[in-house]
């Protein structure tokens, strides 16, 4: 039986680890030819594992996304692009009292990567996507809300949906579908790293922060990458078609409490 995404090509950015790789997994595994790129040089790597795991057709791409040189070159040879997952991103706390020599750096970077890399990957992907085509843009519950400390990287989520209304507007004339995915906390290492931040300045244990933030959720634990993968999987498909301009929150319903 013809699955889905067999023989369409989706691209996902910051598929090395965590969330991407998850996602990446879950579209080889539906039959998709998957495109991994990412800033780390290890990506072959990720790309043997998941092609074995899958038995799909994966492909390594290394490439800094918030580099223009970089993202035109990673997707010269793809042909046609069906799904773009703009998913890279990376976080770290900005204080706004804290010393401006080493934050304003923090504070450029986050917005060059999470900003700027989304903008120039769904720029050049877009140039091989045609009607029928979707995109899929990593933002964050922080996207929606606020969370102290994190002023850099909270604004670039924001961002990051004000792009994804934007492009759907710009793009649905020409048939390509925009969307957000809003993911709650994933267990990944970048988030558990804001966790122990977080949990420092609570003076409470990074176990008892988990717990707290598994009880604001309507149900279940903290997820997994692997949970969260699914939202993507749903917004490509066909039982989206009429869906674009939308920001879904993947968080277990941590954001209604
Ligand atoms: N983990 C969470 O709780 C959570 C929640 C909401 C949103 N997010 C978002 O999910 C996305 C993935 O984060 P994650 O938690 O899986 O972290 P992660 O670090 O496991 O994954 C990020 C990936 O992006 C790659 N990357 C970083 N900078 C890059 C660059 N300049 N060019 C290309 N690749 C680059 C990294 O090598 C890595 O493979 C991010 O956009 C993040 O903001 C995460």
């Amino acid at each position: 039986m013809q699955r889905e995404y067999t023989n369409k090509n989706v691209v996902v950015t910051g598929s090395f680890s965590g969330i991407g790789r998850a996602v990446a997994t879950a579209y080889a595994s539906e039959g998709a030819n998957v495109f991994l790129v990412d800033a780390n040089p290890r990506i072959e790597e990720a790309s043997e594992a998941i092609a074995a795991q899958t038995q799909a057709k994966v492909t390594a791409i290394h490439c800094d996304i918030s580099d223009a040189n970089h993202v035109e070159r990673a997707f010269s040879d793809i042909e046609r692009i069906d799904v773009l997952i703009a998913n890279a991103g990376i976080e770290a706390a900005t204080p706004i009292d804290g010393p401006m020599n080493v934050y304003l750096e923090k504070f450029k970077r986050i917005s060059e990567v999470n900003i700027t890399g989304t903008y120039l990957t769904i720029a050049f992907a877009r140039q091989r996507m045609a009607a029928g085509s979707s995109i899929v843009i990593t933002s964050s519950i922080w996207g929606k809300t606020a969370v102290p400390d994190f002023a850099a990287y909270n604004a670039s989520k924001h961002a990051n949906l004000g792009l994804m209304r934007t492009l759907a507007k710009e793009l649905g004339p020409h048939g390509i579908r925009v969307n957000a995915v809003c993911p709650g906390w994933v267990k990944t290492g970048p988030a558990m790293e804001s966790l122990r931040i977080l949990a420092n300045e609570k003076n409470c244990s990074e176990e008892a922060l988990l717990k707290e933030l598994s009880e604001e959720q309507c149900f279940g634990e903290v997820q997994s990458p692997e949970d969260v993968a699914f939202a993507y999987l749903m917004l490509t498909s066909k039982y989206s078609i009429n869906v674009t301009g939308q920001a879904i929150n993947a968080d277990r319903g941590a954001l209604l409490t």
